[in-house]
Order: C-alpha cells, then sequence, then structure tokens
C-alpha cells in the first residue's frame, strides 16, 4: 500500500467583485448585516460568457499540474466536485478531459456539494492506495452566480455563495509517514431538503413540470438554506470529524499547524477555532473576499495559505467540511 500527497496546488477566481454594497442596490440587504452574520465583506461573481464551471477548473487546474512539475499526459484520472454543473449531464470532469487534451482516462464527477473537495480527495487516495493510479487530478469548481435568486427573497441564500474553483494534483508517496494520513467521510440524509435545490430533478419537481406550469413564482429552481439549522448541525459534525480524524492518527488540536474548514461562514469558522483552542495562525480563512465557494472553498483556501508560505513541509494540515446533504468529512495530511 502507497500514501498519496499533494504535489500541486491552483486556484482560479473570476476578476469582477461583488460588494456587499452592491448587493444592497439590488435587494433589500446591507453591508452590516452581511458581515456581521457571515464575515462576507464581497465575492466574484462570473460575466456569462467569460467562464463556466468546467473552465474555472481547468483553469485551476491548469495551474496545479505546473506546479506539480508533471505532464498533463502524466495524469491518470480526473475527480470532479461540484453542484454547479455545466450541463445536468455529462459531468464537467468529461469537459476537462476534453478542453485539456488530457488522453482518455477516466473522469468522475462528485455531487457532494461543500464537502466535495473533501470526498474527491478521499476517492482520489483510495485509488492511489491501491496502486490503480499514480497521479490524480482533484478539481473543486462552482459557477453558483448564474443560479441565484438575486431579489429580495433570495437574500438569505444569495449574499452568501461566490464563484470559484481550485484543484489539486496528488501522487503516490512511498513513506506512510507523509501524505493523506486519512480520510473521514459521513452523511445524514434526513436532513437533505433543509439545504438543498429541488428543480430541475426527477424528483419532486420534473422538467415536464417546469415546462407545462411555466411558473415565474416557481421558487423551486433557486438555492434553498434553512439557515440556522444547517449552522446548528454544521458547529457539531465540523467539530466531531476534525477530532475523529486527530483521534485516528493520535493526535490532538495542538498538534494542528494549519486547519482549512470549508468557508461556509466565517463565525463557524471562528467557533471551531474557539471550541479546539487553536491560534489564529493555524486556522486559514478567506470567506471575506470569495464568499461561501463550496466545493472550490477548500482548493481555494489550501492554494492561498500555501503560496503565503503558511503551509510548509512536515506540517499537520488538516481539510474539514460541512455542508448540503447533509454530508461532511475531514482530512488529515502531514504535508
Ligand atoms: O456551506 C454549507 C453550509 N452552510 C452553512 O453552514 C451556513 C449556515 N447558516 C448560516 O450561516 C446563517 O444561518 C445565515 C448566515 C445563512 C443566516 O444568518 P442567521 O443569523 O441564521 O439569520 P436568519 O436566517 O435567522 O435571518 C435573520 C433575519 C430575518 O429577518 P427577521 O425574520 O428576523 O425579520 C431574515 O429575513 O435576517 C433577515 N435576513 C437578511 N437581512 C438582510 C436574511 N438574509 C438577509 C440579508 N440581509 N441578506
Amino acid at each position: 500500500m502507497y500514501n498519496s500527497k499533494i504535489i500541486g496546488l491552483g486556484y482560479f477566481v473570476p476578476d469582477n467583485v461583488v460588494t456587499n454594497d452592491m448587493l444592497s442596490e439590488i435587494m433589500d440587504t446591507n453591508d452590516e448585516w452581511i458581515q456581521e452574520r457571515t464575515g462576507i465583506k464581497e465575492r466574484r461573481h462570473v460575466i456569462k460568457g467569460e467562464d463556466t464551471t468546467s473552465t474555472m477548473g481547468v483553469k485551476a487546474a491548469r495551474i496545479a499540474i505546473e506546479r506539480a512539475g508533471i505532464d498533463k499526459d502524466e495524469i491518470d484520472f480526473i475527480v470532479f466536485a461540484t453542484l454547479s454543473p455545466d450541463y445536468y449531464f455529462p459531468g464537467p470532469g468529461v469537459l476537462v478531459q476534453r478542453d485539456m487534451g488530457i488522453k482518455t482516462v477516466g473522469a468522475i464527477d462528485i455531487r457532494n456539494q461543500c464537502s466535495g473537495f473533501v470526498y474527491g480527495i478521499s476517492l482520489a487516495d483510495q485509488y492511489i492506495k491501491s496502486g490503480m493510479y499514480k497521479n490524480v487530478l482533484v478539481i473543486g469548481s462552482e459557477l453558483h452566480s448564474g443560479g441565484l435568486d438575486m431579489t429580495t427573497r433570495g437574500r438569505g441564500v444569495s449574499v452568501i455563495f461566490g464563484d470559484g474553483a481550485g484543484a489539486v494534483v496528488m501522487t503516490r508517496e512511498e513513506d506512510n509517514s507523509k501524505g493523506i494520513l486519512s480520510t473521514h467521510l459521513h452523511s445524514e440524509g434526513a436532513h437533505a431538503e433543509e439545504l438543498s435545490l429541488i428543480a430541475p430533478g426527477m424528483g419532486k419537481r420534473w422538467v415536464l413540470d417546469i415546462l407545462k406550469d411555466n411558473d415565474p413564482d416557481d421558487e423551486s429552481y433557486f438555492p434553498y438554506m434553512n439557515g440556522q439549522f444547517v449552522f446548528k448541525n454544521a458547529v457539531v459534525r465540523f467539530s466531531e470529524v476534525i477530532m475523529e480524524g486527530l483521534k485516528a492518527n493520535n493526535l490532538e488540536p495542538k498538534d494542528i499547524d494549519m486547519l482549512i474548514p470549508h468557508q461556509a461562514n466565517l463565525r463557524i469558522s471562528q467557533f471551531i477555532q474557539h471550541k479546539m483552542r487553536l491560534r489564529d495562525d493555524q486556522v486559514y480563512n478567506n470567506i471575506m473576499k470569495y464568499g461561501n465557494t463550496t466545493a472550490a472553498s477548500i482548493p481555494i483556501a489550501l492554494t492561498e495559505a500555501w503560496e503565503q508560505g503558511k503551509i510548509k513541509e512536515g506540517d499537520l494540515v488538516v481539510l474539514a467540511a460541512f455542508g448540503s446533504g447533509f454530508t461532511w468529512g475531514s482530512a488529515i495530511i502531514r504535508w
């Protein structure tokens, strides 16, 4: 059995900055409310026609591959996590394979929302551990802005989410004390609809129903979140799954050099930091600049932290996520 490790990281965010004040011009919201409840100051929105979920993923992937020092033809498998795919089907993994001119390797799409990147890391880790693949490209990318209700009706959700992409290249590591030490994944479908986008789907709102009803007031096209319920579950599950990962490796919170929490809400990150008694330099947050970019938030934050020299060889890096499903997970990494 091998271990896997991250050897290249990259991210891409659109240039178009949308501040809280800009949102307050199109809906009944304000900078004070958004910052106080979420910590978000601004986010990026794609200008239609300039990018898609998959093209942002490609841009992040190109940087990650270059930094990994490998050729794209050495990629053995593609993992793409998103809740906002270019198409209903096929998923964006194959679009990356096409657009990057990667040879006809397998490409899989992950539908685990905010936890998608951690699920993706876990999947890649298993493929590499078993020896099946050597180099795996893992991408998390979201284009939320094209699907948000940008009116006062949708303000509880639409001020939170932003667009962007992050990617990593993972490869084989012969030393079992390095790289991904373990991953821990969970789900609780009992709360599936508490953070969801119902239509179009083949459950409650068929495409045929939507066409038949042609109802402009139909909210099922837009993401729904029971914010306080999600918040309460998030703080519990984040803490649990970080502790589960640490315990599995005989580690404690004080051993963490860098915790990269999924950027759901700055208040959630601060709650976890406080609960685990971590210093400011042990936790990386960038939700202030980008909002919640769902599957992209961890790889964007991980890349930024690495670029800023905050992650060094030998460091204990912990990734943790919670979101729609509910799903949650952690990855414990010796860098
Ligand atoms: O990434 C996946 C995981 N996601 C999360 O973990 C998010 C978890 N939840 C949260 O972060 C928070 O629940 C929110 C930030 C989404 C909302 O904060 P909250 O403190 O739970 O607010 P609320 O939904 O209870 O709304 C409080 C008030 C309401 O008004 P009334 O009923 O008290 O008069 C809302 O209508 O704030 C109002 N409100 C807003 N006001 C100004 C909701 N959204 C806005 C807004 N601007 N954008």
